[in-house]
This record gives structure tokens, C-alpha cells and sequence, in this order.
């Protein structure tokens, strides 16, 4: 892809192509405490202001939850056609599993209503990272029954909300949440090693694939995806040991989760046998038509590439990053580089599955430190940035993949995960003091491209 950028156009990319921006329940909802919603994960890990920067809290996050109606009139007034949100497990079932909280319920209906009121067509993720504390009690993605739990939970949304929504998300980044959630602990619930990470992935493909499943049996016509983080993993330099450990962090990051949905089973190499790690090996037969799933769409999530170097300090993977500063490449102020010709590249590998119908990009964006000055947020930037990755979604679009549509990260700035409030994604900019949302010059920028 030439990285010369032409002037991009709504409708060079078809005349039925989903424009979205994506948000997520913990990151966005707030009311964490009220009407009868129980903790989740992330309330529980914010709580003694160790885990995350700022001692940040999702407590009240943008307080979506009671302005989601002036929020999807921003959604509407920039121009998308469609909203990604997602469903809090412990709103809808506040211990997990057993009763289920009405108002939480009345409260999807009510947020689906008014994206079918605007004409945004709602795409529902069904699990955003936070699980309901009550199950991290028990064990979380390690525990065998997650599956069994994450099922009903499904059965009660697909049962609630079936008639009203066509789209469905199954999980959003398994890699992220099990890596960071359960190998590394930066991430809630704070576990770590690979006794945890090993099963909370293997839980995870079972999931799925069950999901899908379940949504499949009880919502006719649905339009079924799950979504995954991809990274290019680019060697440091032409050294066995760099390129052999950048293919270790590119089975994990890359090929762990999309390839047993796609019926491959996990995936089996020689220096790197992860099945057995995994202890499957001998039973991976029962276990590769369980974790697949005919997905009618593949979400993308696309952020850097990552270069890899050998590193025998780290274990299982032996690898690490050698980071976009210290490379001296164009990077964001979360430190990621700013790579749109491989994001191009990354759209086209996942094509290159035989399995994989359609695309839809579900989350691409960016951090820059935005300044607010005379009420202007001139985030030149983060533009930047959506236009380079478009082009990406283009070129690749142009060259025959089946991308439906793109969704950018995010509507507004939110609680960012551990980085808690500082690191801003948003087209809109949010004063967390007063709840004032601001347009930044990103959202007018879309505003702009898509009436154009
Ligand atoms: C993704 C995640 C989003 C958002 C984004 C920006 O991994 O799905 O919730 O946090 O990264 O970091």
C-alpha cells in the first residue's frame, strides 16, 4: 500500500458500509453502584488505587449510563450510522449468574431503542472485560464453570434483546484480557502466571464458539463476529533467535484465539508446542469442533505493529518489544507506533484464512495529549492517524476483502483501562469534573468525511 495519501471519500467505500464509533460498558457506563448492578472485576482492581494510574475508578466513568440519550445524538450528529456498546454482565445478572436485575435489562432496551429511534444500528459486544466479581470469586476465566455461566448470560441477553438487535459481538480482545488480566496482573482481575493464563484461554475459545452458538439457536437472522487484537510482529533484526521469538509473540497475539474459532484448533508448532503446554494435546480432537464457530464476521482490532527482539529472560516466550521510541518511529502518546501500511498488511492476512467471510474493523484510534485552548481541541494528530488507517481500509477494501465497516475507538474519552483517565481516545472530549463533552476537530473531521 503507498502511503500517499489521496483525498478519502465516505463513498469510495460503498454505499451500505457501517460507520461506527465503539464504546465499551466499564469504560463508559458508570452508575457502577446503582440500580441494582453488582461489582465487576474492574471496580473491585480500581479499588485500593494501587492498579491504576491517577487512582482512577470506573465509578462514575462518563456517567453514559444517565446520558446516553445526549450521547447517541452525538453519535448521530457526526455522521455514523452505527454504535458499538457493550452488555455489563453483572448490570444484567449482578452475582454472575442466578437472578436476573429488571433494571438492568430496562436498561439495554432503553439504549437499543434510541439507537433504532436515530438509525444506528446497534452492534452488541456481550462481554467487555468486566466479568461480574462474584465469578472472580470462584475462579474467573480459570474456572471450568465459567462456561457454563458465560452461556446463561448469553441466553438471557440473546432473550431480551433478540428482536431488537441483529449484531452480535461475542468477546471483545480475548488475548488482551487473558494476557493482561491473567498472565501479567496489570490488568484486572491482577492474576498472574501461566497456570492462570492457560486455562482462562482455553475457557475463552470454549466461549467463543459456544456464544455464537447460542445466539445462532435463539436470535434468527443474526449477524454473528467476535472480535480479536491484531498486531504485525516484526523481528528486530534477520537473527535466528529474533525471528524465532517473534514467531512465538505472533502465535500468542495473533493466531491463539482467531484460529480454534476457525476450526483449525490451536496452533501447532514444532519449536513452540503449545497444545501440550496446555495439556490437550491428546484430547485436541474433542476440542477442535467445540471451539469452532461459522463466524459471519471477523472484527478486527487494530492498534501498532510491535517489533520483537530474543529475550531469554521472559518466560514461556522468551521475547520483548523493543519500543517505537526507541526506534525513534512515529508513535502515540500511549507509546504505540503510528503504522498504517501495516494495519494495511494485517487486514489482508486475516483474509488470507479461508474461513473468514467478511471483516469488519470493531476498534482502531489513537492517544494523543489533547490540549482544550479558547474551547478547540485541534487534535491535528489523531486525524492524521484515522485518515492513514482508512486508507489502509481501502486499499485492502479496493483489493477484494470483504470489509462491511470500520469503528473508531472511541465516541468519548473513558476510563481507560490501567491507564485510568489520562490516556484520551476520544472524538469527543469529556471533562470528567463536570461531565461537559467537547467536540474535538477528529470528530468534526468525521463529520466532515462522512456527509461529504
Ligand atoms: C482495546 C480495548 C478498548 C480500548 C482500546 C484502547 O484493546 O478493546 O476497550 O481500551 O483498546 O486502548
Amino acid at each position: 500500500m503507498s502511503s500517499s495519501l489521496h483525498h478519502l471519500k465516505a463513498t469510495d467505500f460503498g454505499k451500505n458500509f457501517q460507520w461506527g464509533v465503539a464504546i465499551a460498558a466499564a469504560q463508559n457506563e458508570g452508575a457502577a453502584n446503582q440500580y441494582g448492578r453488582g461489582p465487576s472485576i474492574w471496580d473491585v482492581f480500581s479499588r485500593n488505587g494501587n492498579n491504576i494510574k491517577g487512582k482512577g475508578k470506573p465509578t462514575i466513568a462518563c456517567d453514559f449510563y444517565h446520558r446516553y440519550k445526549d450521547d447517541l445524538l452525538l453519535v448521530k450528529a457526526l455522521g455514523f450510522n452505527s454504535f458499538r456498546l457493550s452488555i455489563s454482565w453483572s448490570r444484567i445478572l449482578p452475582d454472575g449468574t442466578g437472578k436476573i436485575n429488571k433494571e438492568g435489562i430496562d436498561f439495554y432496551h432503553r439504549v437499543i431503542d434510541e439507537c433504532i429511534k436515530l438509525e444506528l444500528t446497534p452492534y452488541v459486544t456481550l462481554y467487555h472485560w468486566d466479568l461480574p466479581y462474584e465469578l472472580e470469586k470462584k475462579g474467573g476465566w480459570t474456572n471450568y464453570f465459567i462456561n457454563k455461566w458465560f452461556n446463561r448470560f448469553i441466553t438471557v441477553c440473546a432473550e431480551a434483546y433478540g428482536s431488537k438487535v441483529k449484531n452480535w459481538i461475542i468477546l471483545n480482545e480475548p488475548f488482551a484480557y487473558t494476557s493482561l488480566g491473567y498472565m501479567l496482573g496489570t490488568h484486572a482481575p491482577g492474576k498472574k502466571g501461566i497456570d492462570n493464563f492457560f486455562p482462562s484461554v482455553h475457557h475463552t475459545t470454549i466461549a467463543q464458539a459456544e456464544g455464537a452458538r447460542i445466539i445462532r439457536q435463539l436470535v434468527p437472522y443474526a449477524y454473528i463476529g467476535t472480535t480479536f487484537s491484531f498486531s504485525e510482529i516484526i523481528p528486530h533484526s534477520d537473527k535466528k533467535e529474533d525471528i524465532q521469538a517473534a514467531n512465538r509473540v505472533d502465535i500468542l497475539m495473533n493466531r491463539l484465539f482467531i484460529e480454534p474459532a476457525l476450526g483449525k484448533g490451536y496452533p501447532r508448532e514444532e519449536t513452540f508446542r503449545l497444545t501440550e503446554r496446555m495439556h490437550l494435546h491428546n484430547k485436541e480432537w474433542k476440542y477442535i469442533e467445540r471451539l469452532h464457530f461459522d463466524f459471519d464476521f471477523i472484527g478486527i482490532q487494530y492498534y501498532f505493529p510491535l517489533v520483537i527482539k530474543y529475550n531469554s529472560l521472559i518466560p514461556l516466550v522468551q521475547a520483548s518489544e523493543v519500543k517505537a521510541k526507541t526506534r525513534k518511529v512515529p508513535h502515540t502518546d500511549m507509546g504505540w507506533e503510528i503504522n498504517a501500511d501495516s494495519f494495511y498488511r494485517t487486514i489482508k492476512r486475516i483474509w488470507s484464512y479461508d474461513a473468514v467471510k467478511e471483516i469488519i474493523i470493531t476498534e482502531n484510534g489513537s492517544y494523543f495529549k489533547d490540549e482544550i485552548r479558547n474551547g478547540v481541541i485541534d487534535d491535528a494528530a489523531r486525524i492524521n492517524y484515522f485518515q492513514q488507517h482508512l486508507q489502509a481500509v481501502l486499499a485492502a477494501k479496493n483489493e477484494g476483502v470483504n470489509i462491511k465497516g470500520y469503528f473508531a475507538w472511541t465516541l468519548m474519552d473513558n476510563f481507560e483501562w490501567a491507564e485510568g483517565y489520562n490516556a484520551r481516545f476520544g472524538l469527543v472530549h469529556v471533562d470528567f469534573n463536570t461531565q461537559l463533552r467537547t467536540i474535538k476537530n477528529s470528530g468534526y473531521w468525521f463529520r466532515d468525511f462522512l456527509s461529504a
